[in-house]
C-alpha cells in the first residue's frame, strides 16, 4: 500500500457524505481519539470526525482520484496518514503494524464522482468506456468481463451480484452483441432483454453485477469486516454504511456472528436495526435513500484484547 502524511484544509463539495449526523451520533468521536476511515473518498465524513477528534487519523481509498483530493484537502498534517489501497489490504497492513483505533468507518460502494464522470464507465445515463474500476491500476475492466466471460460465468455473476431474473437471456444477448465498447451499448443490450417501460432502468442490475465483479466488492467486504473489527480498541466503535441488500446482508451476518452473545464474544451491537436516512436528507441527497448504517462496539473488558 502506498501512503503520504499530510494537513487539514477545506472540504471540497464533490461528494455529499450520507448519514453524517447519524455517523457522528452513533460513532461518537471524542477529542484525542484515533480514527480509521476505510473509504475516505472525498473526505466528507473524515472532515467532520477530525474536527471532533483532532487526533491521529488514517484515511484509506482505492481510487487514485479520491487520494489526490484527500492529499489536497488534508495536505501536510503530520497526524493524517493517507493510504492508497483497497480496504482489505489496508486492514492487514495496519494489523501487522499493531495499529488500533477508537473509531472506524466504512462507507462502501461508489462515490458521486464515479457516477458523474462518464470516463469512469459507471454511469447508466452518460456514455463512456466500459471501465468501472475503482482502482485504475488493476488490470480487470468491465470490458474484459463483458467481452471475454463465457455464458456460464456471465449468468453466475448476473444472478449472484445483480439478482437479475433474466440472467440467461441477458448473458446470451451480451455475447451476441460483442464486441461491446461503451456503457450505452451495454445499456442498450439490457433494453432488448427488458423491452417496454419500467420504473427501474433495465440495465441497473446488469451494471451492478459487472461493477461488483470488476471490483471484487462483496469478497473484499466480507473478509474486511472481522479484520477491521479486530483493530478496535476496547470501547471502540465501527460503523458500516451499505447501499444495497447484498452488502447489507453481509454486514448484518458478520456483525451477528461477532456478537453471538457467548461469554467470549468481544463486541456488542450498538443498535439491532440498521439506521436509515431522514426524509429531509433523502430530499437533499437522493443517494442517501438506500443507505443503511450498522454499528458494532468493542467491549471494554475482554481478556484477550490488545490495548
Ligand atoms: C461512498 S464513497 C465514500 C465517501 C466518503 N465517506 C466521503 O464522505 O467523502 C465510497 C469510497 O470507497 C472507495 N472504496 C470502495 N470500495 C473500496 C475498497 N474495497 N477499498 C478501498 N476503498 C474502497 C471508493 O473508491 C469511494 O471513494
Amino acid at each position: 500500500m502506498s501512503q503520504t502524511n499530510t494537513n487539514t484544509k477545506n472540504t471540497l463539495k464533490m461528494h455529499e457524505p450520507v448519514l453524517l449526523q447519524e455517523v457522528i451520533g452513533y460513532l461518537s468521536p471524542k477529542k484525542g481519539e484515533r480514527y480509521l476511515d476505510l473509504t475516505a473518498g472525498y473526505g466528507g465524513h473524515a472532515t467532520r470526525i477530525l474536527e471532533l477528534t483532532a487526533g491521529e487519523v488514517v484515511l484509506v481509498d482505492r481510487d487514485d482520484n479520491a487520494i489526490s483530493v484527500l492529499q489536497q484537502q488534508f495536505g501536510g498534517h503530520g497526524d493524517v496518514r493517507i493510504v492508497h489501497s483497497d480496504f482489505l489490504s489496508a486492514c492487514e497492513t495496519l494489523e501487522s503494524e499493531g495499529e488500533t483505533f477508537d473509531v472506524i468507518l466504512a462507507d462502501v460502494g461508489m462515490s458521486s464522482p464515479h457516477l458523474d464522470n462518464p470516463e469512469r464507465g459507471f454511469s447508466l445515463k452518460r456514455d463512456g468506456p466500459l471501465d468501472m474500476r475503482m482502482d485504475r491500476n488493476q488490470p480487470l475492466t468491465a470490458s474484459d468481463v463483458v467481452n471475454t466471460y463465457d455464458e456460464a460465468a456471465l449468468v453466475t455473476i448476473l444472478r449472484m451480484y445483480g439478482e437479475e431474473p433474466k440472467a440467461t437471456a441477458m448473458a446470451k444477448a451480451i455475447i451476441a452483441a460483442r464486441p461491446l465498447e461503451t456503457t450505452q451499448q451495454l445499456a442498450n443490450v439490457a433494453k432488448t432483454v427488458w423491452p417496454g417501460h419500467s420504473k427501474v432502468h433495465p440495465a441497473t442490475r446488469l451494471f451492478q453485477a459487472i461493477r461488483i465483479e470488476v471490483n471484487d466488492e462483496l469478497r473484499q467486504l466480507e473478509i474486511m469486516l472481522p479484520k477491521a473489527a479486530s483493530l478496535l480498541r476496547p470501547g471502540g466503535r465501527f460503523g458500516v454504511i451499505s447501499f444495497h441488500s447484498l452488502e447489507d446482508r453481509l454486514v448484518k451476518a458478520a456483525f451477528r456472528e461477532m456478537t453471538d452473545g457467548t461469554y467470549t464474544s468481544q463486541y456488542d451491537l450498538t443498535v439491532k436495526k440498521p439506521i436509515t436516512a431522514s426524509q429531509d436528507e433523502i430530499v437533499s441527497n437522493p443517494r442517501a435513500r438506500s443507505a443503511k448504517l450498522r454499528v458494532l462496539q468493542a467491549k471494554i473488558k475482554t481478556k484477550e484484547r490488545r490495548s
